[in-house]
């Protein structure tokens, strides 16, 4: 056997991730000192309560609930607590005292990443964040070292395993939202308060941190335009698979290049609807997937578990081996550059395609007062179907004529556009609100792939 080094690991959290995290680490140890050239100790475990019941079977005597001592004289610490506080204040001191950092805490990177990241350059120290987006899925590396030579183009991107989860299984099943959120908990995707996944906060956290690295700039939380997924109903589920497609709650991050040649990103979250022929509309259950599409590369797809305790283990137990390999062999890691620099613009300069659907009354003229609201918008019409929802008493009564229809109907107007500002297409909803011949605006979903 070969004699290593030993460096010693501190754990902070055995949740969902952490348990499984201590678990690999101490059946596979032997295994993992060969690829990390050393021995990790794994010197504790840092959670709240001792006593609790674990996912895994762990030895009693490794946990504390004093993570400062703990982290002091480590070489690595793993910080798998989740949220801002006490972690913030844990990793700080964690590279202060001179540990290499390893986390999965998206939340912490995305609101306090310019502070980690600083506190690590000064003393030469480097946080790992694999598991941070996207969870089992090699994504970190590749943006941040494989594809540091080309140009990323867009991001787009299903990033959150909770909200697949739910909206994969209504659209399957027309499961209910609640039963299926609870279920997404009990499989431990979701995050401690589940208002995270279905409000798209954990979703924007990790838009954030990818297009950070995608665009070579410090993309703030609050430049991440945000929409979660709790206004998404059967109805709409049912109205996308009728036209082709499915609703996913995407990430999308995209580099815009104005007339003049400068430069800009738009960095967005919100449920939008994806072509079921897309590669996107076939990320079922808990998987996430990240297509980028880079200058020179092409196009790119990355796939696989997007949440899950032992999936996201992988990540993290990868991060530890790399933060193992360079104590050993020495040297400080290149930060990646965040001189790009370029600014994000707001939602409503943002370029898609639509799909709007519309109560409206079934009466002659109303389709072309329709086309006229959306036509004086600079929004164009691609398709649309009408259905009678609601027959008109003319209509309705078996003696009226044949196409004396006159009376009060509805009918569900589903208009597909093509591309146009989302400034210019949400003016002109408000106008079709206000236009008298709209009864209800049922949803308006970006239409996202192609
Ligand atoms: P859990 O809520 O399951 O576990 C959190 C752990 O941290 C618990 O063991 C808890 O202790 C401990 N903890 C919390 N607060 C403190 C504190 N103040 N002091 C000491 N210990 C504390 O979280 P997860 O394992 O699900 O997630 C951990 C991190 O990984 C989060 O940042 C999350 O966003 C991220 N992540 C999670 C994924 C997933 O699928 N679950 C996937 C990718 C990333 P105790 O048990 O005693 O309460
Ligand atoms: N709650 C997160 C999700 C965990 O559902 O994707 C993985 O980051």
């Amino acid at each position: 056997m070969t004699d290593y080094r030993t460096l010693r690991v501190a754990l902070l959290g055995a949740g969902a991730v952490g348990s499984q995290v201590a678990d690999l680490l101490l059946k596979h140890g032997a295994e993992l000192a060969d690829r990390a050239g050393a021995t990790l100790e794994l010197a504790g475990i840092a959670v709240r309560d001792v006593d609790a019941k674990r996912d895994a079977d762990l030895p009693r005597e490794l946990f504390t609930t004093d993570a400062e001592t703990l982290i002091v004289g480590s070489d690595i610490v793993i910080e798998l607590m989740g949220g801002i506080e006490p972690a913030r204040t844990q990793v700080l001191h964690a590279i202060a005292s001179g540990a290499d950092v390893v986390t999965a805490n998206k939340a912490l990177l995305a609101t306090h990443g310019s502070e980690v990241f600083e506190a690590a350059d000064q003393v030469g120290a480097e946080v790992y964040y694999e598991a941070a987006a996207a969870g089992a899925i090699p994504i970190i590396r590749p943006l941040r070292d494989s594809l540091a030579g080309d140009r990323v183009v867009r991001i787009m991107g299903i990033v959150n395993g909770t909200t697949n989860y739910i909206l994969d299984r209504m659209d399957n099943e027309g499961a209910d939202f609640a039963d299926v959120l609870a279920q997404a908990q009990a499989l431990g995707y979701a995050e401690a308060d589940p208002t995270a996944d279905v409000e798209g906060y954990d979703a924007a956290q990790k838009a954030a941190i990818l297009a950070s690295l995608a665009f070579h700039t410090t993309v703030p939380l609050d430049a991440v335009h945000r929409e979660g997924i709790t206004s998404v109903d059967a109805a709409m589920i049912e109205s996308a698979r009728h036209a082709g497609y499915v609703i996913k709650l995407l990430a999308v991050c995209e580099r815009l290049t104005a007339e003049d040649g400068a430069e800009s990103i738009s960095v967005r979250v919100y449920p939008a609807l994806v072509d079921r022929a897309h590669p996107l509309a076939s990320v079922h259950g808990a998987n996430n997937a990240v297509f980028v599409q880079a200058e020179a590369a092409g196009d790119l797809m990355f796939y696989g578990a997007g949440a899950g305790g032992v999936q996201t283990a992988s990540a993290v137990l990868g991060d530890v081996v790399s933060a193992a390999r360079r104590h050993i062999a020495g040297g400080v890691g290149v930060g990646e550059s965040t001189r790009a620099n370029l600014p994000a613009v707001p939602i409503g300069h943002v370029i898609t395609r639509y799909q709007i659907t519309l109560e409206v009354d079934d009466k002659p003229g109303v389709l072309a007062t329709v086309a006229g609201i959306l036509s004086e918008g600079r929004v164009s019409i691609a398709t649309v179907e009408q259905t009678v929802i609601e027959a008109s008493a003319d209509a309705a009564d078996s003696s009226a004529s044949a196409g004396s229809a006159t009376g009060a109907g509805s009918a569900r107007l589903v208009i597909g556009t093509h591309k146009a500002r989302e400034q210019d297409l949400s003016e002109t909803v408000e106008r079709l609100a206000a236009s008298g011949v709209v009864e209800r605006v049922v949803s308006v979903l970006r239409v996202e792939g192609n």
